[in-house]
């Protein structure tokens, strides 16, 4: 009998899902997003309402997280609910969430908490938010708190989510609040969560000094729609410096390049900030030069025609599947970072309501991480955007991201083939020949011609 293949991932790998308060929680009625919803800016009209339910039994999806023998769970604070109202402090709030985490606890699910994920109070949001670097202490304050009476159950902190999605989306386009179009402004807050991050870097350093803690970007990679026309490859090169790798270096080194130095102040103490690089990664966009575009750099995006598509939202596309685009990004980081931290894949996932799709990318994804590994590069960890179906933000219900279905008005949870599928290979800590012809049998090829990456070509 022929030997079965595999791809096994290191001793102690971490699996597990990603989630944010916002998202599942429920009854979030204190913060911006809330009074965003309120004034009707979601696109399908729907209201965030009770979420997951969270926020009254988390527990339950925990326990479909353990079923499937992950053995990690990222979940986010809601500030609004532990700080109300500034400088004054919930401590009701802190014993839900205490909860929680020994829930996790419990079932060997390490928690991971995230101190921000797009969600500011509403009394911040008054103040400016952090388009105003003099709010940041705020930040800083909130973090000292929620650390100081979370420490005993949570070691693994993620501050802030994705700075560079919370400043293009809310500050450069408009779909999420405060609904601004303003570049300067956009570097601004970008520049000012960092700074932000930077501080809360030290101030949990200094309550908790065995603890790991970073930060997590959004990673979309920007590739020419002819790579022979220079106008092309300069429009989409410019949107990849200025959504990613720019964002990258000014947390890293304090200082953005020029012409964005002149704009920005450096950002003191960064370096060395971080104990692991989150990556979060989606997606790839296909970019053509477009004079008509100078705020885009000259590029208009698209979606490669001929690709594997997540569902689309109603104003984002969620756009192609392309598994290569994670590899490409984990070792960028590596090399711009110079191999100086870990990785952890801190969100990845897909929009696909009818699970048709998330099973063989889940797996290509995959092994593309393990191919990363395989050439050296330190990933330690994955985590599945999401446990279950949740509030998309301005695309409301309307894009289903869940291993596990949900019926938001009942409730009830059917678990898709993917979540039985992520289980068996989290148990195996492994990706079996078996596992791969029993959900996506037309990936066998790309699956296990991946470690020496001979089946993937970059498609232009
Ligand atoms: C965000 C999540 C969001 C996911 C899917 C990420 O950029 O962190 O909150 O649900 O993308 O769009």
């Amino acid at each position: 009998m022929a030997r079965q293949r595999s791809l096994r991932f290191p001793k102690g790998f971490l699996w597990g899902t990603a989630s944010a308060s916002y998202q599942c929680e429920g009854g979030n009625t204190n913060n911006q997003w809330y009074r965003w919803e309120q004034q009707g800016h979601i696109l399908t009209g729907e209201q965030c309402g009770e979420a997951c339910n969270w926020w009254e039994d988390a527990e339950h999806d925990f326990m479909l997280a353990e079923q499937m023998e992950n053995n990690a769970l990222r979940l986010s604070l809601e500030w609004s609910r532990i700080e109300p109202a500034e400088g004054q402090w919930d401590s009701a709030a802190i014993d839900r969430y205490r909860a929680m985490l020994m829930n996790l606890r419990k079932r060997l699910l390490k928690p991971i908490v995230t101190l921000h994920h797009f969600t500011d109070p509403i009394w911040f949001a008054e103040l400016g938010g952090f388009a105003d670097e003099a709010n940041i202490q705020y930040f800083v304050r909130y973090v000292r708190y929620a650390v100081e009476k979370l420490r005993d159950l949570c070691d693994f902190w993620i501050t802030i989510n994705e700075p560079n999605i919370y400043a293009t989306l809310g500050y450069l386009m408009g779909m999420h609040p405060p609904g601004e179009h303003d570049f300067v402004l956009t570097m601004r807050v970008l520049r000012n969560l960092l700074q932000a991050h930077v501080e809360a870097f030290y101030a949990i350093r200094d309550l908790q000094p065995q603890a790991e803690i970073g930060y997590c970007l959004h990673y979309r990679l920007f590739d020419p729609a002819n790579e022979l026309s220079p106008l092309d490859r300069s429009a989409a090169s410019l949107q990849d410096t200025f959504f990613n790798w720019e964002v990258l270096q000014a947390a890293e080194t304090g200082n953005f390049s020029p012409p964005l130095k002149l704009l920005l102040p450096s950002i003191p103490y960064a370096p060395g900030s971080r104990d692991f690089h989150g990556v979060n990664y989606y997606t790839r966009e296909m970019v053509r030069f477009d004079p008509t575009r100078p705020a885009e750099f000259f590029g208009r995006r698209f979606v490669h025609p001929d690709s594997v598509h997540n569902d689309p939202g109603k104003d984002i596309d969620f756009g192609e599947i392309y598994p290569f685009g994670l590899y490409r990004v984990l070792k960028s980081v590596y090399q711009r970072t110079r191999g100086n931290k870990p990785l952890y894949i801190t969100e990845n996932g897909f929009s696909d309501a009818l699970d048709n799709r998330r099973p063989q990318a889940i797996l290509e994804h995959l092994a593309m991480i393990h191919r990363a590994i395989s050439e050296g590069i330190p990933v330690r960890g994955y985590l599945h955007w999401s446990l279950v179906d949740n509030f998309e933000w301005a695309e409301g219900w309307g894009v289903r991201f869940g291993l596990i279905e949900l019926d938001p008005e009942t409730q009830e949870r059917i678990p898709r083939s993917s979540a039985s599928m992520f289980g068996e290979i989290c148990r195996a800590n492994a990706i079996s020949e078996e596992i791969v012809e029993r959900y996506a049998p037309k990936a066998l090829d790309t699956i296990f011609g991946a470690s020496d990456g001979a089946s993937y070509q970059v498609p232009v």
